[in-house]
């Protein structure tokens, strides 16, 4: 049975002192609350360390924003996943639509990071989605296909388990403005059945799909309950405790 996930991505936001509240708080709201999904929270890289002192595996994981493609060595600034998983870090973002608009990441890149990840035995949550102009023109489909074939279908079947897929479409990142129910199940049926066709449908059935763009406690629960919506990558919404646990509550 696949896994039902609510992933809040912090992006660049907080102070050492302000995020060390968030976690806190957030770690305290879960504890009293009976969970049907796993909750994982993606701090800037700084707090990783601070954030895991709130983690309890069973409920509450901690996940990277990104890691480097290589492996150790002279890449000032970069973080791999070696440094990653000596720190016990189960989970990271690969692929996120600023990176590759802001940091020109590309199908290779990210392709790379995602092997590095596996590596280190480091779940990545690939994320993949259209822009609004592709979507007006009709191509959206192709868009999410070639980038989940550029970066993930390399991969062999064992390999492809322990990736968790993100849809998120640029248009609703930040937005306000969110997929409907009908348009996130469209798209991420669309994602089971192309993993479906290279890896069969056990692999499929098995692969979370989460949803990610201007999601929140209202929308939530119309959006999870779609059959292939299996949680959400949550952004401006993770950033306040009760609303966040508000959405992973949606199930
Ligand atoms: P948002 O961001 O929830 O603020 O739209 C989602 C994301 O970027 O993962």
């Amino acid at each position: 049975m696949r896994k039902n996930i609510v992933a809040g991505n912090w992006k660049m936001n907080k102070t050492f002192q302000d995020a060390e509240e968030l976690i806190s708080t957030i770690a305290g709201e879960l504890d009293e609350k009976d969970l049907s999904c796993k909750v994982i929270v993606c701090p800037p890289s700084v707090y990783l360390e601070m954030s895991s002192d709130y983690a309890d595996e069973s409920i509450l994981s901690i996940a990277a924003q990104n890691v480097s493609s290589h492996n150790n060595g002279a890449y000032t600034g970069e973080i791999s996943a070696s440094m990653l998983g000596s720190m016990e870090i189960a989970y990271c973002i690969v692929g996120h639509s600023e990176r590759r608009k802001f940091f020109n990441e590309t199908d290779a890149e990210l392709s790379e990071k995602v092997d590095q990840l596996l590596d280190y035995n480091i779940m990545p949550i690939f994320c993949v989605g259209e822009q609004l102009e592709e979507r007006e023109k009709g191509i959206q489909f192709d868009i999410v296909r070639t980038q989940i074939e550029k970066g993930l279908f390399h991969l062999n079947n064992d390999e492809f388990l322990n990736i968790v897929v993100a849809y998120e479409p640029v248009w609703a990142i930040g937005t306000g403005v969110v997929a409907s129910p009908e348009q996130a199940q469209e798209m991420h049926s669309f994602i089971r059945g192309l993993i479906a066709e290279k890896y069969g449908s056990e692999t499929a059935e098995e692969t979370t799909i989460l949803y990610g763009g201007s999601c929140n406690p209202s929308n939530a629960a119309t959006l999870f309950a779609n059959k292939d919506v299996d949680g959400g990558l949550i952004g401006g919404a993770s950033l306040k405790a009760d609303d966040f646990v508000k959405i992973a509550m949606s199930f």
